[in-house]
């Protein structure tokens, strides 16, 4: 994967003193990043860590679809991690969107390499895919007062093909050649932490302007996957996604629908 050999240090000495516990595991290949750390939460481990893989042999996707990271060479490369921690915020909806802010400001920090973010949480450049976010949340050993959250994250870092993927990739060398993952771990995870931490305390609403600057679909005709037409207003404070329909406003929640620029195919 071409992560530099100290990463795993480095991050565990800009994690810790905000994430006491932190750790960092890499492992050459594995089911799927997600699929690991829910297993370890619903049998009761909890702890605190950073799971980044080299290969994943079956990782997901939102909505039941598979995702497939580039097969590595030393120019095609990818980026796959996820991140668990226990996580009791007060109201969890907008946590996806704010995950999405922090990586795209991370991955671009002045916005100039046009990182756009698309409703809940792809991150674009020119309307092709750059980063693909999945969160999940566990009930440790069934203990309904706890949560465990798995934030999984694949990045496409070196360039890729098109063929067989849903929408066209975009990837970080295009603006930043000497990109590595280790590199992007320790740009992307130190503030990720500090994110959703920030949003356990202060809910979406901090991060919903950050969201508006760099959103995707606002101002354009949108479509949802239930066959809704309309006009896409950004989003809102709770981070629902507000398209101007026929019949009036809708504000769609639902993490089971997805949305795409009118003519876009699903
Ligand atoms: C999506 O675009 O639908 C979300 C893709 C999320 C992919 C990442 S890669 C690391 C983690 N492990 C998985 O199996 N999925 C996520």
């Amino acid at each position: 994967m071409g992560t530099a050999p100290d990463f795993a240090a480095g991050l565990t000495a800009a994690v810790t003193p905000i994430l006491p516990g932190f750790g960092v595991e890499q492992v050459a290949e594995i089911d799927s990043t997600n699929t690991e750390l829910m297993r370890r939460a619903r049998a009761g481990r909890c702890e605190p860590v950073l799971l980044v893989a080299e290969r994943q042999t079956a990782g997901r996707g939102r909505l039941g679809r598979p995702w497939q990271s580039t097969q590595d060479t030393a120019q095609r490369t990818s980026l796959t991690f996820s991140l668990g921690l226990p996580l009791t915020p007060k109201d969890w909806s907008g946590l996806s969107l704010a995950v999405g802010v922090s990586v795209a400001e991370s991955l671009d920090p002045t916005a100039s390499a046009g990182v756009r973010l698309k409703w809940p949480n792809d991150l674009w450049v020119d309307d092709r895919k750059l980063v693909g976010i999945l969160i999940e949340t566990a009930v440790p050993l069934g203990d309904a007062a706890q949560r465990y959250v798995v934030i999984g994250i694949g990045v496409n870092v070196g360039p890729r093909e098109a063929e067989g993927l849903r929408m066209p990739p975009a990837w970080v060398q295009e603006w930043r050649p000497d990109a590595t993952p280790g590199q992007l771990l320790l740009d992307v995870v130190p503030p990720l932490i500090a994110t959703v931490q920030a949003f356990a305390e202060r809910g979406f609403a901090p991060f919903a302007e950050r969201f508006a600057a760099r959103d995707a679909l606002r101002g354009r005709d949108v479509q949802l996957s239930d066959g809704t037409r309309g006009h896409c207003e950004g989003v809102g404070w709770g981070g629902e996604l507000r398209v101007r329909t026929a019949e009036g406003l809708q504000e769609v929640t639902s993490a089971e629908v997805s949305v795409r620029p009118s003519g876009m195919a699903f």
